[in-house]
């Protein structure tokens, strides 16, 4: 597992500095269910991976404002299971900042990382070097008890994006 590693210190809107720290949670990772559920809905469908998930925080001036958790596939293929920013920090470019964090934790371990999610999203991890690779058709409608719905939309599909690491 990984020991606390510091992200570069960057401005916030206030234009403080701030000091971001990625780091691996090794304990009860439910004790971040709110930015859990942010992502994922159902408990559920958490649990089929946070136990062999890692988990990293995004926390600035002892806050916690975000979280993310990343599965091993395969000896070459790692997954982003969950990425969550608390509502109100979002749009100051944390979520950015973690998935260059885990960019280069990963990279030395795994040739390639893979997000599931779905249409409203893509362009988002687009920017962050991520490239559509496939669909798994039905996934929303077959691993969760209710339906996904999110702005009206319910989602059946779910894309799945991948980078080089
Ligand atoms: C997606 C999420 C992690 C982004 O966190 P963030 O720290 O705000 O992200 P950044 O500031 O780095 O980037 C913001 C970009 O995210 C994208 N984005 C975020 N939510 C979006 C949504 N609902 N629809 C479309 N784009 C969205 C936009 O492109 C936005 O850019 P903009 O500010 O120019 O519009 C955050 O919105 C979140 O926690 N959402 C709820 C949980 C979730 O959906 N997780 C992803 C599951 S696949």
């Amino acid at each position: 597992m990984h020991p606390e590693s510091c992200l570069t210190p960057k401005a916030t809107d206030e234009g403080k500095i701030d000091t971001l720290s990625g780091k691996s949670i090794l304990g009860d990772k439910w004790q971040y269910k709110e930015l859990l559920l942010l992502a994922d809905p159902e408990e559920q469908a958490v649990n089929k991976y946070l136990d062999d998930g890692e988990m990293f925080i995004l926390s600035v001036d002892d806050l916690v404002v975000g979280e993310a958790v990343v599965k091993e596939i395969d000896s070459t293929t790692c997954e982003l299971m969950n990425i969550a920013v608390l509502p109100e920090h979002q749009k100051h470019g944390y979520a950015t900042q973690m998935l260059s964090h885990l960019a280069s934790t990963f990279s030395g371990r795994y040739q390639k990382m893979l997000v599931g999610t779905a249409e409203p999203l893509i362009a988002f991890y687009e920017r962050a070097g991520f490239h559509v690779d496939h669909v798994r058709a039905n996934f929303f409608v077959d691993n969760y008890s209710e339906p996904v719905i999110e702005n009206g939309v319910t989602y059946r599909d779910m894309t799945v994006l991948c980078r080089s690491l």
